[in-house]
């Protein structure tokens, strides 16, 4: 049987994947903010999962606001880089599990989601970044990529993606291989692209939402996006594709690992990692 064994949240800042391609983890200004992920890179290496379910975003190399799917699952056999504008990243396809990733679709439709369905995607730094981040050689897991609309409005809500991570648990639980799944949930925290507010950052409400996301999930499905929005940045509404990761797992969850920092690029960075709390169903 199938079982998620966790679930990892965090930011994914284009800028890190520059740092990332010109080897620049090491230098005075980046060091602090890689060295944040190798607790996470060490319980990846502890639990070996087979396969990342990436629950992101994409910001218009594949799918933009001329054919917007609210929610999207890849089904293909590959996920190759897409150009976001400077030509396509330098790395290799990931690699896609599409057997899994129907038996996802079937059971999302049979519990009244209906994503669209991707036999091809390109990704972007929404999906790249973090797999740089949690495996920075190599890629040793077979992924789904899942696409949440954050970007053309209306986006769905904090409370709609968590159900969705509650049906994606449901669809993993009733897959009858023997598979290990983390689900990875990628965007956020603080920050805003555009506009009269460019920059705007809450340590706050980023603070709020990592310590809700651990114990009282349900309290953040409750904010609207505009809340969000308000509160933390036009595109922190990017968070509530954590919520789908946080759905996933069981009521209860141990924290792992937390890792923060305030300003990266235009972002604040968020990294956390939970697994099931042991005894809890
Ligand atoms: C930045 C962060 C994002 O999540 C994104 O999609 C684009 C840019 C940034 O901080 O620069
Ligand atoms: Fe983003």
């Amino acid at each position: 049987m199938a079982r998620v064994i966790g679930g990892i949240g965090t930011s994914h800042i284009p800028q890190v994947g520059v740092a990332f391609d010109r080897h620049l983890q090491e230098t005075p200004e980046w060091r602090e903010f890689f060295a944040g992920y190798v607790p996470a890179q060490r319980w990846l290496e502890r639990h070996r999962p087979d396969v990342a379910i990436v629950v992101y975003n994409d910001h218009g190399a594949d799918l933009f606001i001329d054919k917007m799917p609210t929610f999207a699952v890849g089904v293909a056999d590959r996920y190759p880089p897409g150009d976001e504008g400077w030509g396509p990243r330098p790395l290799p396809a990931a690699h896609g599990d599409p057997d899994l990733a129907w038996h996802i679709v079937e059971s999302l439709v049979e519990n009244e989601f209906d994503p669209m369905i991707a036999q091809e995607l390109a990704v972007d730094h929404g999906f790249l970044v973090p797999m740089n981040l949690l495996w920075p050689g190599a890629w040793p897991v077979q992924v789904v990529p899942i696409a949440v609309n954050v970007i053309q409005h209306p986006v769905p809500t904090a409370l709609r993606c968590y159900k969705l991570g509650r049906a994606i648990r449901a669809a993993v639980d009733s897959y009858p291989l023997d598979r290990k799944v983390v689900v990875i949930g990628t965007g956020g925290m603080s920050h805003q692209l555009h506009g009269e507010r460019v920059g705007y950052l809450s340590r706050t409400f980023d603070e709020f939402f990592l310590d809700r996301l651990e114990t009282d999930p349900l309290e953040l499905t409750q904010i609207t996006r505009r809340g969000y929005m308000e509160r933390a940045g036009a595109e922190a509404v990017e968070l509530i594709m954590w919520l789908t990761m946080r759905g996933a797992l069981d009521e209860r969850v141990e924290r792992v690992h937390r890792f923060y920092m305030t300003p990266v690029s235009l972002s604040s960075a968020g990294l956390v990692v939970f697994e099931n709390a042991p005894g809890a169903s």
